[in-house]
């Protein structure tokens, strides 16, 4: 039983989490505007802003993504990468969308 409401509720938060966007499932979150509100306060609309935080520059994107992989994008999204703080505002159903739109926006 037990069991059972675990699988429940994973159900119940995944189904949630596309909500934030106005969404509802991930097929219709746009990773554009998931960018425009995460990331372009440091990193620009041209991932080439480079706001400093703590003294260090945010990356020149059209540098950084080609460098990582998808898996890499992601944990820099949810847990930081070095004075970069985790971004809060991204939820599980978004992050492939926005590293959709970063591999598009940002390629090699
Ligand atoms: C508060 C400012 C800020 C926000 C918001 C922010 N970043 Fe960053 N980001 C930085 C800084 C500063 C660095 C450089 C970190 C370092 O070198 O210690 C960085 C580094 C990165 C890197 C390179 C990491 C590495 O290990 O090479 C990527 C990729 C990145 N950011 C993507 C994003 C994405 C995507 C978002 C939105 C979801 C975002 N950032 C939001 C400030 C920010």
């Amino acid at each position: 039983m037990k069991a059972f409401w675990g699988v429940v509720t994973l159900v119940l938060v995944g189904c949630n989490g596309g909500t934030g966007t106005g969404g509802g499932d991930s097929e219709t979150i746009d990773g554009a505007e998931v960018y425009d509100a995460n990331c372009t306060a440091c990193h620009g609309d041209d991932g080439q802003q480079g706001t400093e935080v703590n003294g260090t520059a945010a990356a020149n994107l059209t540098v950084a993504v080609p460098a990582l992989s998808d898996d890499e994008l992601k944990s820099v999204i949810t847990d930081g990468s070095g004075v970069m703080s985790a971004v809060s505002g991204v939820d599980d159903a978004e992050l492939d969308p926005l590293v959709e739109f970063l591999r598009e926006q940002f390629p090699e």
